[in-house]
């Protein structure tokens, strides 16, 4: 299956658009150290400046129980396996998702970026919205490499997202995590 690829915007390419994005969110999150406020301004950010999306946001492994230990958990055995909604933009959204279910679980579990051109095409893909049509969920390794939650897209259209989102995205999925290389 083929989809139409993603328009540039403001006549900027997608690659110079995730350049740009990237030196926005490195000057607003860089040096602060609030999990939680980081993620609400780079979900802002991303829902502000991509075309095309009905979600975007973050969930947390455990939630806020588990906020102030995310950054210094050095294996997955010391942290729930439950991701619970953070800050996002769009409509409301399923809170718990255990790593067993859905897109988001599939990224938490097996620590790699799932690219879903349709997730009608998924097996238990989770709709929150029935308008959701391809979805780009990247994890959050802290510095030990231990997920600490995904980072979630979600679009309308299908095969919204390509290998150039992908590389955006999880290039910016770093800038939020703790003690992570950027
Ligand atoms: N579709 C996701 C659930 C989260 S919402 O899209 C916000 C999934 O299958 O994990």
């Amino acid at each position: 299956m083929s989809f139409a690829p993603t328009p540039s915007v403001r006549g900027v390419p997608p690659t110079a658009l995730y350049a740009e994005l990237h030196q926005v969110a490195h000057a607003v999150l860089h040096g602060e150290s609030d999990l939680v406020a980081n993620a609400a301004n780079l979900s802002a950010l991303l829902w502000e400046h991509l075309p095309d999306l009905n979600w975007v946001g973050v969930y947390w492994v455990g939630g806020t129980p588990c906020l102030g230990r995310l950054g210094d958990a050095t294996s997955p055995s010391q942290l729930p396996t439950e991701l619970v909604l953070g800050p996002f933009q769009g409509k409301v959204a399923c809170v718990r998702i255990d790593f067993e279910r859905g897109v988001c679980g599939a990224a938490a579990r097996s620590r790699a970026t799932q690219r879903v051109a349709d997730v009608h095409d998924f097996p238990g893909h989770i709709a929150c919205d029935p308008a959701s049509r391809s979805e780009l969920v990247v994890p959050l390794l802290n510095g030990h490499d231990v997920v600490i939650g995904v980072l979630d897209l979600d679009s309308p259209r299908p095969g919204r997202f390509d290998a150039t989102d992908q590389a955006g995205i999880e290039a910016l999925a770093r800038l939020l995590t703790p003690g992570a290389a950027s």
